[in-house]
Formats: C-alpha cells, structure tokens, sequence
C-alpha cells in the first residue's frame, strides 16, 4: 500500500492514507524521508517529517512501515554517536560526507561485529518476555540480551555471535534475536518502581553537598544566556559516578557537540580510570539538524537508557536543553494548526514532559536487579524569565532545581548555581546516606555552611543601608569566611583540576573552612586582633 503526498506545512506533511495508526512510521517523498503519523482523519493523516522538507513535492510517494518510530538495541551501542534518528554519525560522515541529505540510512549497530555469548539459560528452560538469556562482554560490562518473546527454550546459542545470528529457539520455533526494535514513545517494562535514596555523585560540591540528586532523581539547570548550562551538562557528564551516561545535544551549537566529542575521546572516566567513551553515548541533534528530529532525539535516548538501566546499571541521560525539544513541539504543534496555549506551545507541553520526567526512577528490573535512571536536563528560558511555560511544566516536574544566576555568571562564579533558590527534594535521605558512608558530620556541616551564607546575605543588606563601618568584628571574620565559601568551595573551574571533586573532597574543604572560622570566633572573643586572624585565615 502506498499513499501520495497531498499537502505539505512545515516540518509536517498530508498522505492521502487511511487504515494507519497513530505513530506508525512512514517514509515519504522519492528521497524517503522518515516520519511519523502524527494526527489520522478518515480518508488522509498527518505526518511528522524528521528530516528538511525542503525540495519534498506534492504527489510523490509515502510508503507506510507498519510499525512505530522505534530505537535499535543491542549489542554495539555504547560509544556511539547518533543523531535524532540514531543513525550513527561518524559512519554516516565517512559514507556520505559531511552533511547528511534526508533519506540516507545506515544501520544502527555494527551488524559486521562479533560478540562472545554467554547463556544464561539452557534448552528446557522457560523464559518470560525480558527475560535475560545472556549476555556478551561489551568494553568493562556485561551486556544482556533480553528474550523479546517468552517461550520454552529449544536451543540456545554458546561462544561467538553475531547480530544476525539467532541467540535462542522457542519450542514454537519463534528465533530471538540479539537485538531488537523498541517504539520509543513506550517506556519499557519493570517489576516495581522504588524510592529514589541513594546519591548520585556528580563531583560539583555545590550540587553534592547543598543540593544532592538521587539515582533515579530528576533535576533541572535553567538559565539564561551564557550562564553555564553547557559546561556544566559537559562536567556532569565527564564525572558523575554512574555506569552510563547518554548525552543528548538538543538544538544547541554543533560546534559545542564537536568539541565535546573530540574531548570525550581522551579522558577517562574518574571513577574506573576507563575511557570515557566506553560508557558515554551520545545523540547529536544540534541547531544545524533537522528541527522535528529534535522532538525524536530525547524519546530516542530515553529508549537507550532504559535499555541499560534494565541490565541492572545506574544510568544518567543529560540533555542540552529540553526548551529547544518544547521549540520543536511548537513548531509543529503550529504546523499542525492545534490550538496555541501559554506563548504558542501546545497545551500538551506540561503532560508530555512529566510524562517524559516520569521515565526516571529506581527500578526492580524484570530479572530481579536493581538499576536506576536519572535525569539532568538544562532548560534556556528566553531572556531569563523563569516564569516562561518551558521552565514552569519541568520545574512542576522535577525532584531538584539548580538554577543558574546571571549575576554570578558575570562576575565569573561558575558553576553559577543560586544558593538560595534552589532545592532538592532528595536531599533528606541523601544526606542520610553520605552522613552514613562519608562523615557523620555531613548534616551538621552542611547546615552551618548554609547558615553562613545566609548570615553573610543580611550582613551584606545591612552593610549597604549602615555602612560597611559599623560593622563588628565577628561580622567582618563572617564576611571573610562567607568569601572564602564562595571561592573555594561553590566554585568550581570545569577547566582546571578542581572540577572534579569526591565527596570525601568536599566534606574535608567544608569541614575546613567551617572548623577555621569557629576557631577565629573563639579567639577573637578571647581578645585577639581581628587583623591577625584574617591574616592568618589567608
Ligand atoms: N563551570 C565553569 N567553569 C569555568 N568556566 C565556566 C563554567 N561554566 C561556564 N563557564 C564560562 O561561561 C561560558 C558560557 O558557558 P556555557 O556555554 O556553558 O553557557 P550556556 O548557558 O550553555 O550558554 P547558552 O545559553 O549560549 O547555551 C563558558 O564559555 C565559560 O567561559
Ligand atoms: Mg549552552
């Protein structure tokens, strides 16, 4: 059955076809471009095109596939660098140069790689859909590779394999393969959600120790122009302890993607000393690309990242920024002629993206493991209004704000995180964790060193109204220690050896700072110069 182009809007197309359904996946024009059924009427639907429309003609073909846009998982994924459609880029700029024209394909995995198998099952044996038949090694981990179907095993394979190869036969003769296709607007199956307690280490103090996100928590870095959203994302995703990282490059500048990826491939991973990109994959849908796949890119990587956290593995998705992702939504939400909510989004934007949110989480995975996926997503408020739809939907939707500051950006305090508006509400049990397995002095520490840039926030208003004179003594050692926390501890430079930082790290420089300044205060009570105390405090 092939349909005819009968209209086309922007990123969307009209196909004169019916008896499709909702999301089907659909190559049109001669090029065969790749969409997605967005919107069906009786007699015609509407496609979402997910590459330049640009040149695409008025009765040239649309094939439907009959099945939904889907992501490939199996062995092979992890180091790769995709776009929105995960077609793997460095190949595809190797084959086809680099700018890729709408309807290139290639294959997702290396289907040419082989791979040592270890069963996990025997023939006999009954395995229920997701179930783990094996695994093979890939880079420092084993790879699952879970049975799409469940059955009574018949033969099961032993040693090496290949993409093609059958792993596995049911008594029903039905072939499992080692990997597969997963529709990426479905969130994939587990046993039961559990709460989200322990840290995720993300080696920013102020994060860690202020404002800590859980495995499986969800945290948003909103900020306007410049602030540092980027570096951040790139640092988190340099050194956060966790077994995957999948980094989403959302809209932004090509060249920043660029420049990561060439970065990426020389550092190692903090934490097991192996190269970063053995567990980094990245999808690249920067501002040069085509705009409708942005709305894919995030449905692509969250599809990826459930697959490993179903392996049992604690897995961070970054991306970089999820307002271009609600950009695209307008587009096409626009193109579509739906009717405009607040500032011309849909008025979907708020359901898709805690729905999107809600695919984060600690889980009980299908075969009985444990494994989390959590969420860092940097959102760009036009001009800094954090009242603007975007921010407002991800911050109803979010376990932590970490929102950037335009004043401290400019006067160069990076990370440029805000103190005193943001939050975590992971912090409580976190905290538990890291008093427990770190220092049992965190929760006091951390509550004094809140308390002295608080202090440090009304001395400074009083300072203003009477002026800096009239302040005392101990005011002055508080507003030199409030500095000294400022500089030392909240800042962190991405591009000098204090960007990483353990939390073993972080609570000895707090302790530090905290244990200095109480000891000034005895010591000038007792009658010693103030001058001296700062001089020694240096
Ligand atoms: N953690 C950091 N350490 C050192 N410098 C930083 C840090 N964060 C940001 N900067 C400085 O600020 C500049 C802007 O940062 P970045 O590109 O991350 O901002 P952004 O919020 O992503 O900007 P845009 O809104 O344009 O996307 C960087 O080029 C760098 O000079
Ligand atoms: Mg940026």
């Amino acid at each position: 059955m092939t349909g005819r182009i009968i209209g086309i809007t922007g990123p969307t197309v009209t196909v004169d076809l019916a008896d499709l359904k909702l999301y089907d996946r659909l190559k049109v024009g001669h090029g065969g471009l790749q969409g997605e059924v967005v919107r069906l009427a009786s007699d015609h639907a509407v496609v979402q095109v997910y590459e330049e429309t640009k040149g695409l003609g008025v009765g040239e073909p649309a094939q439907p596939l009959g099945v939904p846009l889907s992501v490939r998982l199996g062995p092979g994924l992890m180091g790769q660098v995709y776009d929105g459609l995960q077609r793997p880029l460095p190949l595809m700029g190797e084959k086809f140069g680099p700018f890729i024209r709408p309807g290139c394909e290639l294959p997702s995995l290396p289907e040419d790689s082989t791979w040592l198998f270890t069963p996990l099952k025997k023939a006999g044996d009954r395995i229920e859909a997701g179930g783990a038949l094996g695994f093979v090694r890939e880079n420092s981990f084993d790879h699952y590779i879970f049975a799409q179907t469940g059955g009574v095993i018949s033969t099961i394979a032993l040693g090496e394999i290949n993409l093609q190869t059958p792993v596995a036969t049911l008594e029903d003769t039905t072939l499992l393969h080692p990997a597969h296709d997963w529709p990426i607007r479905t969130p994939r199956p587990f046993r039961r959600k559990l709460p989200p307690t322990s840290p995720l280490i993300t080696g920013q103090r102020v994060l860690d120790f202020f404002f800590p996100l859980s495995l499986g928590g969800t945290a948003i870095i909103p900020g306007g122009f410049g602030t540092g959203k980027t570096i951040l994302e790139q640092a988190i995703a340099k050194h956060a302890a966790v077994d995957v990282v999948v980094y989403v490059g959302c809209g932004e500048r090509g060249n920043e993607m660029a420049e990561m990826l060439e970065e990426f491939a020389s550092l190692n991973d903090p934490w097991s000393g192996r190269p970063l990109a053995e567990r980094t994959i990245m999808v690249a849908n920067t501002s040069n690309m085509s705009v409708a796949a942005r709305e894919a890119s995030i449905y692509t990587a969250v599809s990826m990242a459930e697959y490993y956290r179903d392996m049992g593995c604690h897995v961070l998705l970054l991306a970089d920024s999820i307002s271009r992702w609600a950009e695209a939504l307008r587009e096409v939400s626009s193109a579509l002629e739906e009717m405009p909510g607040e500032e011309g989004y849909p008025t979907y934007l708020a359901s898709r993206l805690s729905g999107y949110f809600s695919r984060a989480g600690v889980v009980e995975t299908i075969n009985g493991k444990m494994g989390s996926l959590s969420m860092i997503l940097s959102v760009s408020p036009p001009g800094g209004d954090f009242t603007e739809p975007t921010t407002q939907a991800c911050l109803r939707a979010s376990g932590a704000f970490y929102m950037l500051d335009t004043s401290l950006a400019h006067r160069r305090h990076f990370p440029a995180i805000n103190w005193v508006q943001s939050y975590s509400l992971y912090a409580e049990d976190v905290d538990k964790h890291f008093s427990e397995a770190v220092s049992p002095a965190w929760a006091t520490l951390k509550q004094k060193g809140l308390a002295l840039l608080q202090k440090e926030e009304k001395l400074r208003e009083v300072s203003e109204i009477v002026g800096a004179e009239e302040l005392q003594d101990e005011d002055h050692l508080l507003l030199h220690t409030a500095g000294e926390l400022r500089d030392r501890f909240l800042c962190q430079n991405s591009f000098s050896d204090d960007g990483f930082s353990t939390p073993e790290q972080t609570v000895r420089l707090m302790d530090l700072i905290v244990r200095q300044y109480e000891e000034a205060t005895t010591r000038l009570a007792q009658g010693e110069e103030l001058s001296v105390l700062l001089k020694e405090m240096q």
